[in-house]
């Protein structure tokens, strides 16, 4: 199984650029023609938040709008620039989402289970998980400790050492991590929210973020730094799934570059 990663879309109202200089929207539909472009075609994308900027309504339609572009089915959970209850008029469509409250759901209809936990704090920007969320994660992980599982949400449960994003990060991770500690059969974490590609060891396994398809959050490790990004390069995930291998993650740059050359 390939499961495709995009995350932090960021998408905004047809003509608007993204913190007036990102056309986040055309890069969206650059993102999608990649995946559509790969030689072993995703079975799966995850989308991990700030799917649109504001949260409003229009940028809702402006992302169906591209989305619908894509060929490949897609799962999405919110991020902190989404709105809760715009995101699920926008996507009603998607049968797996709660009604109300809380965006966590489960899907097993693929050889990896998909895990997802909405981690947004309605109006704050930071991540967190109230006790009826992880006892919801508690109880799915429970009925099913064989299959290989991948659990995604927005923030990552950790300080990453860019000052300015650690101000927004999931607060009290100790309680997830008990909960995913518990299980071995969870291969990965997915995350967003960073705009850069991370690694961490944690909770007995693995927790990754994807870069954005729009800016790249400068890489600003100094304590006083001032936030700030750039238009790097754009890139996905694609996470390589096998019984024999696990989970093997690739970074996918998205554009242009010279070659193929002749490896030999
Ligand atoms: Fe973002
Ligand atoms: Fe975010």
């Amino acid at each position: 199984m390939l499961i495709a990663q995009l995350s932090d879309m960021h998408i905004r109202p047809k003509g608007q650029l993204y913190h007036g200089v990102a056309d986040s929207n055309r890069m969206l539909t650059e993102a999608i023609r990649h995946l559509h472009s790969l030689d072993r075609s995703p079975d799966l994308v995850l989308v991990t938040g700030d799917v649109v900027d504001e949260g409003n309504p229009d940028e809702y339609a402006a992302a169906r709008e591209l989305l619908a572009e894509l060929t490949i089915p897609y799962l999405v959970i919110p991020g902190n620039h989404d709105r809760r209850e715009p995101f699920r008029a926008a996507f009603a469509d998607h049968a797996y989402l709660p009604e109300s409250g809380p965006m966590h759901y489960c899907i097993d209809d693929y050889p990896v289970r998909i895990v997802a936990l909405d981690s947004t704090v309605p109006g704050l920007h930071h991540g967190y998980i109230e006790q009826a969320g992880l006892d919801w994660l508690r109880t799915t992980l429970e009925s099913n400790q064989v299959k290989p599982t991948v659990v995604m949400l927005h923030h990552p449960p950790f300080a990453c050492g860019i000052p300015y994003m650690d101000t927004y990060r999931y607060l009290e991770p100790e309680p997830l991590a008990k909960i995913l500690g518990d299980f071995d059969n969870i291969h990965l974490v997915l995350c967003g929210h960073v705009h850069r590609q991370m690694l961490r060891r944690w909770a007995g396994t693995i927790v990754c973020t994807c870069p954005s398809t729009t800016t790249e959050i400068a890489l600003r490790l100094s304590p006083n730094a001032n936030p700030a990004s750039f238009l790097g390069p754009p890139a996905c995930l694609l996470h390589l799934w096998d019984d024999k291998q696990g989970m093997v993650s690739h970074t996918s740059y998205i554009g242009g570059f010279q070659g193929p050359f002749d490896f030999a």
